[in-house]
This record gives structure tokens, sequence and C-alpha cells, in this order.
């Protein structure tokens, strides 16, 4: 048995040139014991033919609405009320604006507005086109609709340029699809922020005061928390990659910017995870011109706002982090209470093979109740555990 085995799954193939790979992910998904259902659009066949999808998964393609070849001879709505799960993979600018407004003038749309079902979408365009404020908003939309959005990824596009519009390549989206089936969904209905990264205080316009967080734990927690079913709002700062789908992403530089973002959202969340190490200073006078090094002695810094500590909503669940180099576990109890957290994730940063830019960590876990001595894993295995404990807060 895999995770799709007897699963409904329908994917939608629109009018792009990555429609070949679509073959290949149908290819996979019908390996997996799923039953794949294909909807493509009339562009979709300019690119790849409707035979290769029915010889794969042994079922009509359904191309229009007026073919009628279900027993309820509507095949939108008969195909969606069973889907487990609709792909549109790849999904061009055109079509995704098509979902966004519900412009059901072919079954695709059709059948997402008929389904309950979850909904991967993997855009595939031009990198402009794809950055585009029309297709961006019209992704928020998607978003905001709780359609997870795959990629685009940054590669050789048809142009020839090398930017991020290639749709997700097939196995990963196969891994997203498992991901959608394999996990418990005990964050259903939770709305949460994740804070990533590192912040940036700027110096001048060519310097900065900034640290060693990759944002790797970030993301790590972000996708766990998507993958058990909660809105994931995830703020963060500098990182290493920024290769998350399926949450609402909110860019920022500075701790001040950091704040003001979450304040802007707190209300309408559950939980808050603060993972970003924040800069705990800024640089009093903001310099515009670039400071000659003559002058650069010393510079003065004045103290940034501790963003955690100033949620005082008691209905947000407050899970913060504490990177320490000594006392590790005395100094992270004084956090518990003086950020008035729930939970505090305790990393000695001095432990080689954990902690910053890796993607293992060792970690303790500091609640009122006591402590939980955890072993080194993966950063995604520590996100689970720290989940498993906030479960235990949240109403
Ligand atoms: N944090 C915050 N705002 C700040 C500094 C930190 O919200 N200005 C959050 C971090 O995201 C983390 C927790 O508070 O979840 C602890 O951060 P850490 O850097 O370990 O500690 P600090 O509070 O900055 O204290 P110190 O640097 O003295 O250890």
């Amino acid at each position: 048995m895999t995770y799709l085995s007897n699963k409904n799954i329908v994917l939608c193939v629109t009018g792009s040139i990555a429609a070949y790979k679509s073959v290949y992910l149908a290819s996979l998904i019908v390996k997996e014991g799923a039953n794949l259902r294909v909807i493509m659009t009339e562009s979709a066949k300019e690119f790849v033919g409707e035979s290769s999808f029915s010889g794969i998964t042994h079922n009509e393609v359904i191309t229009g609405y007026y073919e009628g070849k279900t027993e309820l001879s509507i095949d939108h709505v008969s195909i969606a009320k069973e889907a487990d799960l609709i792909v549109v993979a790849p999904a061009t600018a055109n079509s995704i604006a098509k979902i966004a407004l519900g412009i059901s003038s072919e079954p695709i749309v059709g059948t997402i507005l008929a389904s309950k079902a979850p909904v991967i979408v993997a855009p595939a365009m031009d990198g402009d086109m794809f950055n585009s404020k029309q297709v961006q908003s019209n992704i928020k939309i998607l978003h905001d609709l709780d359609m997870i959005i795959s990629g685009p990824e940054k590669g050789r596009l048809a142009s020839g340029i090398n930017e991020y519009g290639r749709m997700t390549e097939p196995d990963k989206l196969l891994e997203e699809i498992n991901k959608i089936f394999s996990k418990k969904k005990d964050f259903e209905n939770i709305r949460a922020i994740v804070t990533a990264g590192a912040t940036i205080e700027s110096i001048d316009p060519v310097r900065f005061i900034s640290n060693w967080s990759s944002g790797k734990m970030g993301i790590a927690i972000a996708e766990a928390l998507r993958d058990r079913g909660a809105k994931v709002t995830f703020v963060h700062g500098r990182m290493d990659e920024n290769s998350i789908n399926g949450v609402k992403k909110i860019p920022v530089l500075s701790a001040i910017e950091m704040k003001d973002q979450i304040l802007k959202e707190i209300d309408n969340n559950d939980l808050i995870i603060m993972s970003a190490a924040v800069a705990d200073y800024r640089v009093k006078q903001k310099f515009e011109q670039k400071i000659k090094k003559e002058k650069l002695s010393s510079i003065d810094l004045e103290k940034n706002p501790d963003i955690l500590a100033e949620i005082d909503n008691k209905k947000i669940v407050k899970v913060g982090f504490a990177a320490e180099s000594e006392n590790l576990i005395e100094n992270a109890k004084k956090k518990l209470s003086s950020k008035d957290c729930n939970l505090i994730v305790a990393n000695d940063i001095t432990l080689e093979g954990s902690g910053f830019g890796s993607d293992n960590n060792k970690a303790t876990l500091v609640h009122k109740e006591g402590c939980d001595d955890l072993p080194l894993m993966k950063k995604s295995e520590l996100a689970h555990k720290i989940l498993d404990r906030t479960i235990e807060y949240i109403d």
C-alpha cells in the first residue's frame, strides 16, 4: 500500500510547453496506485497528445464540457465530487487567472469550483510574467483560497533565459502529493505565523549588521505546519534558500519591519513560532550615503523591540527559540518567563553538526512543566517534535 493507493486524483493540464512533464507526472501517480483522471485545455493539446494520458491512466481524458463520458454525463461534477486531490500542472498565467476568478469557461475551473478537494497549482511561464503584478495578485487569491502553490523553480526557460518560471519537477510534485495524504492533520483550522532567517540592520547603503541564521529551521517548521493542515504566514528575513510552497510569504529586512508585519497579522492567528534570529540592536543614525572608512571607527546602536515579548494577546500560543552558547537550560527558562512563552526551543549553538546552516539540530524543549531533551535529528524531524508539543497548548 502507498499513500496514494485507491485515491482519486485529478490532473489538470493547461497550455504550456511544460505539459510534456505532466505525462511523466501522470505515470508516477498511476504507479503509486491512484485512480487518475486527466482534464486538458484545448491549448494543452497543442503541446501533448490526449492519447498519452489515456494510455497511462486507462481512463478517458476530458477536454470539454459536452463530452459526457461519465455516468452522470456531467463529467466535471462527477469527477469533482469523487476527487481526493486536484493538481493543476502546468498552470499558465491564463489558467491561474481563471481559477482565481472562478471563470469556468472550461472543465478545469468547473471541476475545481465543484470540488472540496485540496488543490495544488504548479505554475509554469516566463519569469517576468510570473512576477507581474497581475499574476502575483492572482497567486495571492489562490493562497487565500487555501490552494498549495508549488514552484515555479529557477532554471532554463523556453525563452533561453535562466529565471524562476519552470514547472516543479514531477518527482518533487509527487513528494508534495504524498505529503498531503501521509500526514496527520492535527493543525487543521489553525492559523500560524512562523518567522525565519536573519533580520538585517542597515548601517549605510553598503554595510549591514546581521547574523548567521540560514532560515532552515523556520522553513522546516512552516512546512510541517502546512502539512499538518495549518494555514501558515511565513515572515522571513534573509535566508540561504527560499524554497517553500503553500504558505503566505512576507519578506522583511529589519527587526522593526518584522515586528510591524507580525503585529498586522497576529490577531488573525492562533499561534506564533519565532525561529527568526532577530538583531537585538539597530543603527541609531540612518546614513543615506556610504560612510568613508576614515569616519567609520564606531557606530551608535539602539535597542530593537523584543518582538516575542511584546505580543501580549493571551489567546495566542507563543513558541520561541533560545540560541545559547552557555547555560542553555537556565537561559532558556529565563526567556520562557520573560517573553511569556508556552514553549522555548533551546539550542546550544556551539555543538558541531547542529544549529546555524546545518540540516540537523539538537534541541531541548523547555516549558513550564519541565524540559524534553531531544537527540540530534534532522530539522524536518525536530519541526514535528516541536509541533507535537505545541498542539497541547492550543485550545
Ligand atoms: N526575539 C524577538 N525579538 C528580538 C530578539 C529575539 O522576538 N528583538 C525572539 C527570537 O526570535 C527567539 C527568542 O526571541 O524566538 C530568543 O531569541 P535569542 O536571540 O535567543 O535571545 P534574545 O532575546 O535576543 O536574548 P540574548 O541575545 O541576550 O540571548
